[in-house]
């Protein structure tokens, strides 16, 4: 047996060690999640709370996460990961999964394969139960998994215009596994010390899924429905904060502002896939100031990250405040990539000084024996060409 705690045998408190489950609050959830991602406090309110039922064997409700590329969607399942990963009370829920829709549709056969998510959430739950798990301790991990479906905006029923019939497979084979279903999956497990393939009634009703997709269609489609004249729709103004602290007044679209459920249809989701969904959350748009929290905190941040590679070489890495500002202002203007932008933008900062920083003019030695490089605004519009 693997001395880990087996789902469904949840942690009580009991020992001492581990919290009840309960105590764990929906707000203490969503400052644990928001340590890596920034600016979507709405849309980790939702998966907080959702966590917080799925973890207490409630039934959590499904999230549909829309959003632009580089909104923080995919980052905030990983964050579910880490989460689970890092509070050692959910450790029986680490049977986690992310996975893109178009890998759950056989394209030749026209047909859903539910088993390839299995086969992922198996994977995962041996992490939990151990190899040598029985089929009841398999399946109850399995059970209690968290489902991330990524990419789903790719399985539309229109694409480009024309029937998409394969993401009408999926939407279909989907709205069934999460309204509920026993899928007979096969798998291998150990009987009487032998690995014997056995037929494992798997039921979803516990899972917990949530999917996302930029929908990037949907945002022009969306666009044009509220610009038309006929439309009684009206673009809103926001107040954007410069770096040399002048203030822009720029008149943005926001798909959040005026989404509706039609607008999904339209796009080309099964209005009854879309109802298997308690909340369809949409990420903002990603400000100067979030992009600039984000290089500065944010636990994936290329700038976090760009320290620690420096720390080894006992370099200290410092960036002064308006240099991040004008990284973050220039990241912004790339609308369509969102906080992926700021890997490019600081890339070509950091690109040469990663590479040679002894070489560099702006290396200091520290009477400590230490160095230290400060990344000014100067610098970082030298190096971006400003
Ligand atoms: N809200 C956010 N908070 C922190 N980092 C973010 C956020 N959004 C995006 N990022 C960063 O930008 C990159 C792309 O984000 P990702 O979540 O993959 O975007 P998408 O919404 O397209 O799935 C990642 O490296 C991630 O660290
Ligand atoms: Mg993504």
């Amino acid at each position: 047996m693997s001395g880990e705690v087996a789902a469904p045998e949840r942690p009580t408190g009991d020992d001492g060690s581990l919290r009840a489950l309960e105590k764990i609050t929906p707000p203490e959830i969503f400052e644990e999640l928001r340590k890596g991602v920034l600016g979507q406090d709405e849309a980790l309110r939702y998966v907080s709370v959702a966590l917080f039922k799925h973890t207490t064997g409630k039934v959590p409700g499904n999230i549909l996460l829309v959003g632009n590329s580089g909104t923080g969607k995919t980052t905030i399942m990983n964050n579910i990961q880490r989460l689970y990963h890092d509070v050692p009370e959910y450790h029986p829920f680490r049977a986690m999964t992310i996975i893109n829709a178009n890998l759950l549709v056989d394209a030749e056969r026209l047909e859903f394969r539910p088993e390839r998510l299995l086969t992922a959430v198996e994977q995962r739950a041996r992490a939990i139960v151990g190899q040598r798990a029985t089929v009841e301790e398999l399946r109850a991990a399995m059970e209690s998994a968290t489902v991330c479906i990524d990419e789903i905006d790719k399985m539309s029923s229109i694409v480009a215009g024309k029937p998409n019939p394969l993401g009408v497979v999926l939407q279909q084979g989907l709205l069934t596994l999460m309204e509920g279903e026993l899928v007979a999956y096969r798998a291998h497990v150990e009987v009487d010390g032998k690995p014997e393939e056995t037929t494992i009634p798997v039921d979803t009703t516990n899972m917990m899924f949530i999917c996302g997709g930029a929908f990037e269609g949907l945002y022009d489609q969306v666009y044009l429905r509220v610009v038309n004249p006929g439309s009684g729709e009206k673009l809103k103004s926001h107040a954007i904060q410069m770096a040399d602290g002048q203030v822009r007044i720029e008149t943005r679209f926001s798909l959040a502002d005026f989404l509706k459920p039609e607008d999904l249809f339209e796009y080309g989701m099964v209005p009854q896939f879309m109802a298997r969904f308690d909340n369809v959350v949409l990420l903002r748009e990603l400000s100067v100031d979030v992009l600039k929290e984000i290089l500065m905190n944010s636990l994936d941040s290329p700038y976090v990250r760009s320290k620690r590679y420096f720390e080894v070489m006992n370099i200290t890495l410092d960036m002064d405040d308006v240099a991040a500002a004008t990284i973050a202002e220039i990241a912004e203007l790339n609308i369509r990539t969102g906080a992926r932008a700021l890997r490019t933008v600081f890339g070509k900062i950091i690109n040469r000084l990663e590479f040679n920083p002894q070489g560099d003019e702006g290396l200091v030695d520290n009477p400590d024996g230490s160095q230290k490089i400060v990344l000014t605004a100067d610098r970082v519009r030298r190096a971006l060409g400003l």
